[in-house]
């Protein structure tokens, strides 16, 4: 049977500038979803992905000195986030060279060059020492990977005694319809959307402790789609209609608030996840 490389799929959902980095209008995009809080602006995206790290590291202790891995950091500005944030040093890969470049001029601008250690690679093919993270983040990075089992026996291996695996990540939940199951990968762009009980299973089995898991679909990703539909965001609206042309900037917009009630009934969405090496 024909499978597509793992690599060139992901490649072609980045292909073009994804619509987080639009939005966000900054120069080191994040590639994740806000965070609301109760008191956060609706147009302040920026904030809310500040707020969605501080959300995901709150379980970690003040990792002063450690060092981090960051699995999947896209253009670094969780690394670059975390790096000035804590007085920890940052281990990022990512497997696409257009990301890793990007994350490269976004770390010497900001001069975190002896804090942040940046390398081209597939997850699946590191072999770290074992001990070596004090923690290790993924900020919707496992969604574009099928062998999650292998992802955690590696994280696992490399985690120091009480480190913590923080995830972020679109997940599905049961009893989740057909329907759902098949648009939350297109909706979300990652291949390979889990059931939260598939992750926390397979956790398990390598190892880990469970310390909390959290639906924040509702402070994330409705949130986000909110923001991306409010009215200062017309440039939305012209880059989608650059890149895929006029008739699918009327039509794209609306199949994505159709998608979105698959969240709305709590099918799909996106969890945080925190499991502890023991
Ligand atoms: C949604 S982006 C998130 C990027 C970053 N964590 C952020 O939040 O800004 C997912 C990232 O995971 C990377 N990725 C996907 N599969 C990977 C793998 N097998 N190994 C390493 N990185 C991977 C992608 O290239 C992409 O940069």
């Amino acid at each position: 049977m024909f499978t597509r490389d793992p690599k060139e799929e992901v490649a072609e959902f980045y292909k073009n500038e994804c619509y987080l980095a639009q939005i966000a209008g900054e120069e080191v995009p994040h590639l994740h979803q806000g965070y609301w809080y109760p008191d956060t602006d609706v147009h302040d995206l920026k904030t809310a992905q500040y707020n969605y790290l501080q959300e995901l590291v709150k379980n970690i202790p003040r990792p002063k000195g450690d060092v981090i891995l960051d699995l999947g950091c896209g253009y670094g500005a969780a690394a670059i986030w975390l790096a000035t944030h804590f007085a920890c040093r940052v281990y990022a890969i990512d497997l696409l060279e257009s990301h890793i470049a990007k994350a490269k001029t976004a770390i010497q601008k900001y001069g975190l060059q002896d804090k942040i250690e940046l390398h081209l690679a597939d997850i699946l093919d590191t072999d770290f020492l074992p001990d070596t993270f004090a923690h290790v983040l993924a900020v919707e990075s496992l969604y574009h990977i099928a062998q999650k089992e292998k992802v955690f026996a590696k994280v696992q291996k490399s985690l120091k005694k009480g480190g913590l695996f923080a995830i972020a990540d679109y997940l599905l939940y049961a009893p989740c319809s057909w329907l759902s199951a098949k648009i939350a990968p297109l909706a979300s762009g990652g291949s390979y959307i889990g059931y939260a009980s598939e992750y926390s299973d397979l956790l398990q089995k390598c190892g880990f402790t469970i310390i909390g898991i959290e639906d924040v679909t509702e402070q994330t990703l409705l949130k986000t789609f909110l923001c991306s539909q409010s009215e200062n965001h017309d440039h939305l609206r012209d880059y989608v209609r650059k890149n895929h042309g006029v008739v699918a900037s009327f039509i794209i917009p609306r199949i994505f608030k159709a998608c979105m009630a698959g969240p709305a009934k709590k099918h799909w969405g996106v969890s945080f996840i925190w499991a502890r090496k023991d």
